[in-house]
């Protein structure tokens, strides 16, 4: 059997009324996820969280690729599986996070720049050994007094291109994610010019590394209120802002745009992605789709409370969402939706 070309492998990844699971937290990162429900962060109980979401009946409906930790690629689910097969069957892409994670950025207060090119192209060779099919990098851009920095915005835009380089040259498609973090208290203005900089930043880096468009994934976020900002925009002017933005930015041979959560709630995330297929259908050159983290899990994880016998409920609380943003990727996300939840 011939492997499917780049090009195809991200159509597959935004395929109609499909987006992505980001099931990639760092052990660091799942501690804090897992204390939240006063489940220990052991091997075993990431083994048996990541069981339970993986193991969904009918998420692949829904669910084009699930995004993991080095760790989850390489784990079997708790019936001896492999995650990678279990995915697989349920016609599930797996992808691999392969980022070193943020780390400040010398000479710049308050900015960072991801790390990970080191040895880059080898792990990506094994990480395509083990089954993965995409990849992801995460680049953070804050807001604040001064910043972001020239400094802070060329160098995460020539990292991504970097990575997004060196994975298409080992057959990985890369999904780029800059996310201009909303967690402080800037305007929606504010945070439209730093997303719109960002990105013509990256898609110039793109093109001095000579990154094929086509086989790419774009992972931004929203043009969004900071959390702080008196002024919360409501969802059309958010929907409105990002697109503009977007249309501005970002060529139309991407494959398609996945956007992040960034820590909006559940139900807003979706909103906002519906507000934005539904309101300018047939006027977007890229499907516009979702791979959140947060907004995806966070019902789920709560259902699920680290018990066996809440597996079925937690599974119910992933396909709800799942199905609630597959929705959304067609501008067919209601109220009336949101309240018909199906049993796993
Ligand atoms: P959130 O949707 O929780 O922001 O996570 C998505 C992600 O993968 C961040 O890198």
């Amino acid at each position: 059997m011939s492997t499917p070309s780049l090009e195809a492998v991200a159509q597959a990844m935004v395929a109609p009324g499909k987006g992505i699971l980001a099931a990639d937290e760092s052990t660091g990162t799942i501690e804090k996820r897992l204390k939240s429900i006063q489940v220990e962060n052991t091997e075993d109980n990431r083994r048996a969280y990541r069981d339970m979401l993986f193991t969904a009946k009918g998420l692949g409906q829904y669910i084009s690729g699930v995004i993991l930790y080095d760790e989850t690629l390489r784990q079997k689910g708790i019936t001896g599986t492999p995650f990678v097969e279990t995915l697989q069957k349920n016609g599930i892409l797996p992808g691999i996070k392969v980022d070193a994670g943020a780390k400040d950025l010398v000479l710049c207060p308050g900015e960072q720049v991801t790390e990970g090119l080191d040895n880059l192209p080898k792990r990506c060779a094994e990480y395509v050994k083990l089954g993965a099919k995409f990849a992801k990098w995460r680049a953070v851009i804050n807001i604040g007094k001064d910043i972001p920095s020239v400094a802070c915005i060329t160098a995460n835009a020539h990292a991504l291109a970097r990575y997004a380089a060196i994975c298409q040259a080992t057959g990985l498609v890369p999904i780029v994610e800059p996310e201009v973090i909303m967690d402080t208290d800037h305007t929606i203005e504010r945070c439209e010019e730093v997303t719109e900089w960002a990105l013509n930043a990256v898609y110039d880096a793109l093109y001095s590394q000579r990154v094929v468009l086509e086989g790419t994934v774009l992972k931004p976020s929203m043009v969004i209120s900071g959390k702080g900002c008196p002024r919360q925009a409501p969802v059309a002017e958010v929907a409105e802002r990002t697109v503009r933005v977007l249309k501005r930015t970002v060529p139309g041979a991407v494959a398609g745009i996945v956007f992040l959560s960034g820590g909006q709630s559940d139900e807003l995330a979706t909103a906002h992605l519906n507000e934005m297929n539904k309101t300018y259908a047939g006027k977007l050159p890229w499907p516009v789709s979702f791979s959140y983290g947060r907004a995806l899990q966070a019902p789920s994880l709560k259902a699920w409370k680290g018990a066996t016998a809440n597996v079925a409920a937690g599974q119910t609380a992933l396909l709800h969402r799942s199905r609630m943003n597959s929705l959304a990727c067609a501008g067919k996300y209601t109220a009336e939706t949101e309240r018909q939840v199906l049993a796993a």
